[in-house]
């Protein structure tokens, strides 16, 4: 969908090039972000696919066709942008200011209207925010109608410059999650930019690490970069914890689970005793035709002729294979049994996690 062929910006008045020599390929649908420290050349980059910067040198090709031949104007149009600052208007509203460019481009006013409608839904601003000014609008709201605004013609591209950067960690964490939702259903191809490498892992279908002068260090997923840094710039950038990182990647349901002990109700008390002695626990699941009931442990088996006798305890670390492997970490090392147990929707138990099978995929 964009492809930028050895593209360089020499500015003018400096010795070396922001961006000398860059290549990448972005395809359709899919989320780029381009992560690496300030004056990189991410802005640069970014601002060049839309011609806000021309190119020194180079093509930058997107949908099939070359933009240093298409009109500027024409172009951004097509090309949905927000950036950190937003821009928005300050003495329009927040309707007004969604519908700037379907204005532009002569949507009567039922159909500007129906689409402000639709994307304060999408981006879940209230609508009674539709009517107030920006310098009305807390940060985060002021970010989320940027997207709204960007987004307003359904552009098949969108380029965003740190979005988020300006607000405060929660908000901006809250942000980050709403925008991968809204990207799961809309599908555009993003290019996004950020010196937050977390933020990178957190969007992107790709990462493409940049150095000085716009030097593409690796380009991949995020949990290959983690897996498998290229240069010690990588890992540099990548920081401390990337194992656990690449924990947060990687989803319950896309690894085997342990089978863990397990009782009916209806076993004996002697049963259960001969499934505890046969793990390295004292304690066993009781799963009833595949649901899962809770845990009982061996002591409480005393004096007691059936499992049934005992009333079994709701698991405190429980996950579903939905659930991520640092999510599941965090279960085992807070829970009195120090595994994690693994149920699907609905309480069907599947197995167990445990220290040991996590600590694999850190290393593997
Ligand atoms: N208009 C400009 N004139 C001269 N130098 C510029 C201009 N814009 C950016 N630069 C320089 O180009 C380099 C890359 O900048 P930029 O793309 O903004 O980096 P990033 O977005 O990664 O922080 C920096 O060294 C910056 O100082
Ligand atoms: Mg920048």
């Amino acid at each position: 969908m964009i492809s930028l062929r050895h593209v360089s910006k020499r500015f003018p008045g400096t010795r070396a090039p922001a961006v000398g020599d860059l290549s990448l390929e972005i395809a359709q649908g899919e989320t780029v972000v381009l992560v690496g420290p300030s004056g990189c050349g991410k802005t640069t980059t970014m601002r060049m696919i839309n011609r806000l910067i021309e190119p020194t040198s180079g093509e930058i090709w997107l949908d099939g066709r070359n933009v240093l031949q298409q009109d500027p104007v024409q172009l951004r149009r097509g090309i949905g942008y927000v950036i950190q600052s937003i821009g928005l208007l300050p003495h329009r509203t927040v309707a007004q200011n969604i519908a700037t460019v379907p204005r532009l481009v002569g949507w009567d006013d039922t159909k500007v209207d129906r689409r402000v409608q639709e994307l304060a839904g999408l981006l879940e601003l209230d609508p009674e925010l539709l009517g107030r000014y920006p310098a009305e609008l807390s940060g985060g709201q002021r970010q989320r109608v940027g997207v709204a605004r960007a987004l307003a013609v359904d552009p098949p591209v969108m380029l965003m410059d740190e979005p988020f950067a300006a607000v405060d960690p929660i908000v901006r964490a809250r942000l980050q999650d709403q925008f991968v939702d809204i990207q799961e259903r809309i599908r555009k191809t993003i290019v996004f930019v950020t010196h937050d490498i977390d933020e990178a892992i957190k969007m992107a279908d790709r990462i493409a690490i940049l150095n000085r002068g716009g030097v593409v260090e690796q380009f991949a997923s995020p949990e290959e970069i983690l897996r498998e840094p290229a240069n010690d710039f990588v890992k540099e950038f990548v920081g401390a914890e990337r194992g656990l990182k690449r924990l947060a990647l990687i989803r319950v349901a896309d690894i085997e689970v342990e089978p863990g002990p397990v009782v009916a109700p209806e076993a004996t008390a002697e049963e259960a005793r001969r499934v505890i002695a046969s793990f390295p626990f004292d304690w066993t699941s009781v799963v009833q035709q595949g649901e899962l009931l809770g845990w009982i442990d061996l002591a409480a088996l005393d004096g007691h002729a059936r499992v049934a006798d005992l009333t079994p305890r709701p698991f405190s670390a429980y996950v579903t294979a939905a659930s991520s492997l640092r999510q599941a970490l965090d279960s085992i090392v807070t829970s009195r049994t120090q595994v994690a147990v693994v149920a699907r929707e609905g309480q069907r138990y599947l197995g167990i996690l445990t220290l040991q099978r996590i600590s694999k995929e850190i290393v593997s």
